[in-house]
């Protein structure tokens, strides 16, 4: 990556275009980025229109939307547009079988109407410092991992409190480039966040996940909320006296569509990559890592998918489920294809190699650096034989769901084992399990986690040979009386399934109420579920020590090795890894060749989504609606000027996930796309970007406005927003080619003084 990275640095300093488009900027530096070309690109804006503590900025309409995803706010209402798989868990909770806002879509047609959402929150940045000096101080070079970890901690929180002191301000420090860097990140956050629409899944996310990871692409992933603050315009928790959010700013939104090669950037929340990955993670993650969670992704998602096509109950209770996993499922899929066809391992061998050698060059840098590389060796050859067990027990306790909830149950039962019960807190504990187990239950179909439960215990049983990783496992299940498999068939797992679910309180929403309303000791720790749990447990711990011993080395190899890096190549600029504190990614639209022989447009149209129509496979449904808009070719003014209708197109930011929601926005500040997804040909991008294919994938907002006006009828919306047209270039009436001859020039340019005065 390092050397595609100067290559990359090379292009840009030779093309217009621009091939500098690796990294996630804090906003901060981006003045350090203006010597690139920015201009040359298309960016009109000034880095202090883009990020300002002083004046309002194009930072202060970018919204970290719970965490997890990105939101930009589009009207002065606080209207805030985001992707359609951001709003999915909203969407989903608030939908039933009658009222299936997954497959109808929802508008709200007043204020009134609007959906709000517990827990959903909205998180604008007010300033961001450079703190490093102050939690360096902190440290010396002789320090151990963890004093130094204590150290910056303690220097961490003291300035996180500091910041926090007389404010209502959420503060965050991070650390960045593996701890030769940190930042302080001061937020406003609102947490009363209101659905205000969302396409039918037929259009928010058609192609399903199918079509997920690729491109060409023609999914409306879009949905909208409002930003809600109290009356005295402060952050609130939701009432319905609240007030719509008077945004500090809000992007116009632009008409004109994109070309070929015109500049966009991308404010958002990225959340995490890897791109200073060694050789020896790649490998890790190629022979080990990736393979492992693939087949445990799968045998659940395989399971569920069963269930969800006969049961539309089960569809409903289980959709945000199920896509989120099959999002990472197939996210790890690609992404060893691309670390293999890309030759990733090698690239960072090269890096390693050239890294060796510069520390070899002085007794200096062997002092400093010498332990590096042998450290990440020592370190992933140790965590090598530990992976696919601890893998195992790992995630089957996660993925099943009832063995997740009782885990939340520990707490109550050791009120209750205690000598003298304390009934206060008791009362208190049952109070927030009972608020708990609503919402769980809502969402929870026993039968179908039973299934699960089966089903990974036997992948779990096939799959790590009896030893010290597997036995305590069943044996803790002999404890419980119910016999040991004597073969992995699958009946055996499902007479053992049966039992759990069936004497189990937590598989029953009527049986833990009942529990919960007269708690007594010894039901929880006899309870088969967590007996399940329990047996998990031993293989964690007997595998733990090791792995966290190697974890602790790779945080000191990861801090020298940036450090190093960043030394050996001091005229290049690094940026951090994401890490979900807002970034900037700059570049431009454009096309690319996935592979010999293959040229990819840079954009789609509605056309495309007809073509791809299959009314009987739900992931390419076509609502008759659109269909009907399709042929009417009624598109309003959002038809591109060739008189299709753009739905989506591509572009080469730089971008993970969190940032999904993302404004692509143009040199001029304004709104032209909603960044949703990546490229297959790229998915090992995470860990080393690739200038040639790796490309964003973003709904044409042009799209996003004609579904909401044309398609649900929602134009007040629209209305709500500040949309822009730009004046269509100048035309000479004589040679009709703008500006080309000479009475041409001279016109124009009256045009212009007269335009001046
Ligand atoms: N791949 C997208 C992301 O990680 C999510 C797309 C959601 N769509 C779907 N079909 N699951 O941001």
């Amino acid at each position: 990556m390092f050397k595609k990275l100067t290559l990359g640095l090379l292009l840009c300093l030779m093309s217009i275009s621009g091939f500098c488009d690796e990294g996630m900027w804090l906003p901060i530096h981006i003045k350090r980025l203006y010597n690139r070309d920015l201009q040359k690109m298309g960016l009109q804006l000034t880095p202090e229109e883009i990020y300002s503590i002083n004046q309002s900025s194009l930072k202060d309409a970018i919204v970290s939307l719970g965490g997890f995803c990105t939101g930009e706010i589009v009207s002065n209402q606080g209207l805030m547009l985001t992707n359609h798989h951001c709003a999915f868990g909203s969407i989903q909770t608030h939908s039933s079988v009658d009222h299936d806002y997954l497959t109808d879509g929802f508008w709200a047609k007043t204020r009134s109407e609007e959906l709000p959402n517990e827990k959903l929150y909205a998180r604008f940045l007010v300033r961001m410092e450079d703190v490093t000096r102050q939690v360096l101080s902190a440290v010396n070079e002789e320090m151990s991992a963890k004093e130094r970890a204590q150290a910056t901690r303690k220097v961490m929180e003291q300035l996180k409190s500091d910041a926090e002191e007389g404010t209502h301000y959420n503060v965050q420090v991070k650390s960045f480039y593996e701890g030769n860097e940190y930042y302080l990140f001061v937020y406003e956050t609102f947490r009363d966040v209101r659905l205000v629409g969302a396409p039918p899944s037929a259009i928010g996310k058609f192609g399903g996940d199918t079509d997920n990871w690729m491109w060409p692409r023609h999914t409306g992933d879009f949905s909208m909320f409002r930003v809600y603050m109290s009356p005295d315009g402060k952050p609130a928790e939701y009432s319905p006296n609240n007030v719509p959010l008077k945004p500090k700013h809000h992007l116009p939104v632009s008409l004109d569509g994109v070309k070929e090669g015109d500049f966009a950037m991308i404010l958002g929340f990225p959340g995490s990559t890897d791109r200073y990955l060694t050789s020896w993670g790649i490998d890790l993650a190629l022979s080990k890592k990736n393979p492992t969670m693939i087949k445990i992704f799968q045998t659940r998602l395989e399971t569920l998918k069963a269930i969800m096509n006969k049961n539309p109950k089960v569809r409903i209770q289980y959709a945000s489920k199920y896509a989120s996993l099959s999002n990472y499922w197939k996210y790890l899929i690609g992404q060893s294809k691309g670390l293999r066809r890309l030759h990733v391992y090698e690239e960072k061998q090269a890096i390693e190699e050239k890294f060796r050698n510069w520390i070899n060059e002085s007794p200096e840098r062997q002092k400093e650096y010498g332990d590096v590389l042998s450290s990440f060796k020592n370190a992933y050859e140790s965590l090598k034989p530990q992976e696919v067990p601890f893998r195992y027990a790992a995630l089957t306790g996660r993925l099943i769901e009832s063995m997740r909830f009782a885990e939340e149950f520990g707490m109550l039962e050791t009120l209750l084992e205690a000598d003298t019960v304390n009934q206060e807190k008791v009362k208190a504990t049952v109070k927030n399990l009972k608020e708990s187990a609503k919402k769980f239950y809502k969402d929870y179909n026993p039968a179908t986690d039973e299934q699960v439960f089966a089903n990974m215990l036997r992948l779990y049983y096939e799959n790590i040979p009896a030893g010290d990783n597997r036995p305590e496992f069943f044996k803790a299940m002999q404890k419980a009386e119910f016999s040991e498999p004597e073969t992995a068939s699958p009946e055996a797992f499902k007479a053992l399934a049966r039992y759990v679910y069936q004497n189990s309180v937590f598989t029953s929403e009527e049986k833990l109420n009942s529990f919960l309303n007269n708690p007594k000791k010894g039901i929880i720790s006899s309870d088969p579920v967590t007996l399940a749990t329990e047996a998990l447990a031993p293989v964690q711990m007997r595998l733990f020590p090791a792995i966290r011993q190697a974890y602790g080395q790779l945080v000191t190899a990861k801090r020298l090795f940036i450090k190093g890096i960043r030394e050996e190549n001091p005229e290049k600029l690094y940026y951090p890894d994401a890490n979900s504190t807002m970034r900037f990614t700059y570049g431009s639209v454009g096309s690319y060749s996935p592979q010999d022989a293959v040229e990819y447009n840079y954009y789609t149209t509605l056309k495309g989504v007809m073509e791809k129509e299959d009314p009987n496979n739900p992931e390419f449904t076509v609502p008759s609606k659109l269909k009907a808009l399709y042929e009417a070719k009624d598109y309003g003014r959002y038809a591109d000027a060739d008189g299709t209708m753009h739905v989506g197109f591509i572009s080469n930011n730089d971008i993970t996930g969190g940032n999904s929601g993302s404004p692509v926005i143009n040199g001029k500040g304004q709104l032209i796309g909603t960044a949703f997804d990546g490229n297959w040909e790229a998915m090992s991008g995470d860990i080393a970007f690739e200038p040639n294919l790796q490309r964003t994938i973003s709904v044409d907002i042009r799209y996003t406005l004609f579904v909401i006006d044309k398609f649900a009828g929602a134009g007040h919306l629209v209305e709500e927003m500040t949309l822009v047209k730009s004046e269509p270039p100048y035309q000479c009436p004589a040679c009709k080619k703008g500006k080309k001859c000479k009475k041409c020039r001279k016109k124009a340019k009256k045009k212009k003084r007269k335009a001046k005065k």
